[in-house]
């Protein structure tokens, strides 16, 4: 589509929708600032989480770690605690690491160069570009969700848009249609279109500062672009967990021995838990004996909670169980259940957590 918009046109459409952003931008946390440390954490937590859930953890997050070396010298468990129940923790330790890289090798400022932030763990052609861009205006287009989006709807440009010869076009596009002159305030103008006004099901074209550009609008077609992904079918899945309770009131979380932490819990801190098929009081109490060497003095049903990792449906079996002593396991964390909030636990453990408070 852009291929044939003559220069003018592109002029027009980037005055439009610069015009519009500047009219319009949300206030949000990370455009106060052109930090690129702030505006790193911000693309970091966004990459998979909507805005408004990122928004109170970035808070605290920035609140905790206020400049790149504060992160870079924090302990992981202590970074990993500021993330939790944020999710892809993997995003959380990419960022730890990549801090005390840019405070080792880079003097304390995220690179200016593409190859160098590129060297970063964690950071991809959509990080290093939205980094770059946002917060030193290097003239590098971002494609995410939202912009693959608008352009597919400003071009008419029909099919799955993340297969990778489509993706690659529509990369060449955003590249072509960069406002070059202020490649921040253009990549935030797209994606916030995205967001605000070129939304997935009902678009808001009557508010669209661009219709008249847009293809998809003049076609009637905005509601068949994108094309609509094939869905991946929910994987069920069911996780009994057991908050071991000892006659003091305390109980164990472990790290590492649950056969499914690597998935479901991320390598935080959890309550020892198994995936189970038919029986899972008995599949549960089979594991802590066998696996674990527990004496379980009783198990107790508790409420279960629901669960959702992208495609798994997860459904939480809590159990009581009441254990004389615990065993010496090492990467096992004795304390109680109040504090279990004070770890690095993953959102599924904290729905255990809600569960087992309800135990009188
Ligand atoms: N989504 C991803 N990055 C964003 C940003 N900088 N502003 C708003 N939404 C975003």
């Amino acid at each position: 589509m852009s291929a044939r918009l003559s220069s003018k046109a592109r002029n027009n459409l980037q005055r439009q929708l610069l015009g519009w952003f500047r009219e319009h931008r949300r206030d949000l946390p990370w455009r106060r600032s052109r930090d690129p440390y702030r505006i790193w954490v911000a693309e970091v937590m966004l990459q998979q989480t909507r805005i408004a859930a990122v928004i109170p953890y970035y808070d605290r997050f920035l609140d905790r770690f206020p400049r790149v070396e504060d992160l870079a010298r924090a302990r992981k468990t202590e970074v990993l605690k500021f993330w939790s129940g944020l999710g892809y923790y993997s995003r959380a330790r990419n960022l730890h690491r990549a801090a005390k890289q840019v405070v080792a090798q880079q003097g304390g400022k995220f690179p200016r160069d593409l190859e160098a932030a590129l060297n970063l763990p964690g950071i991809g052609s959509y990080m290093a570009a939205a980094v770059l861009s946002i917060a030193y205006d290097v003239p590098l287009a971002v494609l995410d969700g939202n912009v693959a989006r608008v352009l597919a709807r400003l071009g008419a440009i029909h099919g799955d848009l993340r297969a990778p010869q489509r993706w690659k076009e529509l990369q060449e596009m955003a590249q072509r249609l960069l406002a070059t002159e202020s490649p921040s305030d253009w990549n935030q103008a797209l994606m916030e279109l995205g967001e605000v006004i070129c939304t997935p099901q009902t678009p808001h074209c009557n508010a669209c500062p661009v219709r008249k550009a847009c293809r998809a609008y003049s076609l009637g077609i905005t509601g068949a672009i994108p094309q609509p992904r094939k869905k991946r079918g929910p994987v069920v899945v069911k996780i009994a967990a057991a908050i071991l309770r000892d006659p003091r009131g305390h109980t164990m979380l472990v790290r590492g021995p649950g056969a499914h932490d690597e998935v479901l819990f991320s390598r935080m801190w959890q309550f020892p838990a198994i995936e189970v098929k038919r029986n899972a009081k008995s599949e549960l109490a089979a594991y802590l004996r066998g696996k674990l060497k527990i004496v379980c003095g009783g198990i107790e049903v508790l409420p279960e909670a629901h669960h959702r990792v992208t495609y798994r449906n997860i459904t939480l079996l809590p159990y009581l169980v009441r254990v004389p002593a615990f065993p010496k396991l090492d990467g096992a964390k004795i304390l109680r259940l109040a504090e279990v909030g004070r770890l690095p636990v993953s959102s599924a453990t904290c729905k255990i957590v809600k569960a087992a408070l309800t135990i009188p």
